[in-house]
């Protein structure tokens, strides 16, 4: 594996450099593309919904991270499409159940294709190919594809911005973990062999795998 070495890192800029930028004053547009260029690798959530009436849906979400261990808790932002909830939205809302599934590098173009704007009635499970598999908690299915997922009820609901519909974080209580066979290794997932895609600004992607290098954290 890789590793590199602390002084492989260029120094820092000065400061006095810097370009200081106050967000009110950037177009919506602006802040989307400074946000998601500088928040990076985002890791992506592959979210699998059911609608009331039975349609299953699966998209990507990258404003997405864990947020407790203890209780076992994630996060999920969704946006909204010209002024319309997005279905997974809608879905969670309507039924308090979702499945984050997480992306590696076979799933990158199922996942790409199934971030399309397809109508409600529209599973892009079938557009993109993927095998629903059974969940044991909760009624949407997971990817089966997918090298991990999290059976998620809905916990709470934070809407963000005031404008209807705006965007709303879901906080999800992970009721269930399910795991790759042989991903597991005494105890632990190795994160070289997960190769999870992270997301970075436009079109860019990234896979956890080549590049990683360690550091210990200090004991104080
Ligand atoms: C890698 C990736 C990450 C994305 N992250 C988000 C996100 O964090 N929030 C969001 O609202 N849309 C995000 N999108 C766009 C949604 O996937 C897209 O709007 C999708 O059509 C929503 O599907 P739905 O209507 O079935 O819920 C992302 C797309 C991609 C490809």
């Amino acid at each position: 594996m890789f590793r590199r070495n602390y002084r492989d890192f260029p120094p820092p800029p000065d400061y006095h450099e810097r370009m200081i930028i106050d967000p009110s004053g950037l177009s919506g547009a602006q802040r989307y593309f400074l946000m998601t260029a500088t928040i990076v690798p985002r890791p992506i959530a592959f979210v699998s919904t059911v609608s009331k009436s039975g349609v299953l849906n699966v998209a990507p979400f990258s404003f997405f991270n864990g947020v407790s261990a203890s209780p076992p808790v994630l996060a999920v932002a969704v946006g909204n499409r010209e002024g319309e909830k997005k279905d997974t939205w809608r879905n969670i809302e309507e039924t308090g159940e979702f499945v984050v599934n997480v992306v590696d590098e076979s799933l990158t173009e199922a996942m790409v294709l199934a971030s399309g704007d397809y109508p409600p009635d529209v599973s892009e499970f079938d557009v993109a190919g993927l095998t629903p598999a059974p969940s044991e908690k909760v009624r949407p299915p997971r990817v089966g594809e997918a090298p991990a997922a999290f059976e998620c009820t809905l916990r709470e609901t934070v809407r963000i911005a005031d404008e209807p519909p705006g965007s709303t974080l879901f906080l999800g209580d992970i009721v269930r973990v399910h795991l790759r066979d042989g991903l597991m290794k005494e105890g632990r997932v190795e994160p070289g062999d997960l190769r999870a895609v992270g997301r970075l600004g436009g079109s860019y992607y990234c896979a956890a795998g080549d590049a990683l290098f360690t550091r210990k954290r200090p004991k104080v």
